[in-house]
């Protein structure tokens, strides 16, 4: 993919964000969506690329824009596409902290189009690489990846969704001795932080979406993190689902590269509430203030951006 074209990623994902944004703390999740949806339609129509979404807001008949198979961009390079607009509806509708607006780009075929059904993760960063097994115990894979990180289990930090389905999970960990930052939504964040060094988290685990899964795995890619991940099939509908993919396994453990194929991805997270990272957005009148992190696979490029963004013809005053 042409490098000129991450940055037209980035103008994407911060204009759901300033979208959406708006309706931080109203209690309107379905509305929040819709102005992000809104935001990176738009912007998508002006990117030069032949884009198609293979992980999006649902269904040609659940979703008017940006469902999977729509044909995006302005024409250009072929790539596939996963968006989710709003990752954390519920964050932004209560101005709960980790709301972002997420994308991952690659050359065509090379996402996995994953159905929307729960999948099981375990998502570590580089030191955590090839140390991670979703078949061994919780107490195991602490214990490798606190050892590739040089440390002990009890200064770990892992991100679990606060859900009852995670209770066994939870209390491994805790019997382990790591540390854990329970979160009410949003595991796509934290799973890419598992990559930064610095950002205090060091492995996510548990079951969440499977779309969000594959966007978790652009991330951890372009970060050379590493993540591990299993479908889970709830009803024989999703299990058709699965074979019609041409997944005949339903306990397939699916590898980071399973996820996301070849040598070549792009990743771009705005924040829309406030994040472990990256500021959620902040609007002044005439504009507004935008917080993303870039990520690029073939250079390994990280970064954080910080945009002011003009809406009038007075230009907003700025400020560090
Ligand atoms: P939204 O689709 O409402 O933004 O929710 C996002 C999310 O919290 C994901 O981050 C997570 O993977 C999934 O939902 C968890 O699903 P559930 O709420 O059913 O446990």
């Amino acid at each position: 993919m042409d490098r000129q074209l991450s940055m037209e990623f980035a103008r994407i994902t911060e204009q759901a964000a300033v979208k959406s944004g708006r309706l931080m703390g109203k209690g309107d999740k379905e509305g929040a969506d819709q102005l992000a949806v809104d935001g990176m339609h738009e912007q998508f129509a002006k990117t030069p690329v032949s884009g198609t979404v293979v992980i999006g807001e649902g269904e040609m008949d659940e979703a008017p824009m940006l469902y999977i198979g729509e044909h995006v961009g302005a024409g250009g390079e072929e790539i596939d596409i996963a968006v989710d607009p709003v990752e954390g509806t519920n964050l932004v509708a209560k101005g709960q902290d980790g709301a972002i607006a997420v994308l991952a780009v690659a050359p065509k075929g090379c996402l996995l189009h994953a159905p929307d059904m729960y999948m099981d993760k375990i998502c570590v960063g580089p030191r955590g690489k090839g140390r991670i097994d979703i078949n061994a115990s919780v107490t195991e894979n602490l214990r490798r990846v606190a050892e590739g990180m040089n440390r002990g289990v009890s200064d770990m930090t892992v991100v679990i969704l606060d859900r009852e389905r995670h209770e066994k999970i939870i209390r491994e960990c805790r019997e382990a001795g790591a540390r854990i930052r329970l979160i009410t939504d949003g595991d796509v964040g934290p799973a890419v932080e598992c990559g930064i060094q610095g950002s205090g988290i060091h492995m996510v685990i548990g079951s969440g979406g499977a779309p969000e899964g594959v966007l978790a795995a652009a991330g951890l890619k372009c970060l050379g993190g590493d993540m591990q991940a299993r479908l889970l099939p709830h009803s024989n509908e999703e299990i058709q689902r699965m074979h019609e993919m041409g997944i005949s396994d339903t306990s397939k453990v699916f590898t980071l590269n399973d996820l996301v194929r070849g040598d070549d991805c792009v990743f771009s997270a705005t924040a829309i509430t406030e994040c472990n990272l990256v500021k959620g957005v902040r609007y002044f009148g005439n504009g507004a203030r935008t917080h993303t992190l870039l990520l690029r696979y073939k250079t390994g490029t990280v970064r954080f951006i910080d945009t002011i963004h003009r809406f009038g013809d007075e230009k907003p005053a700025v400020k560090l």
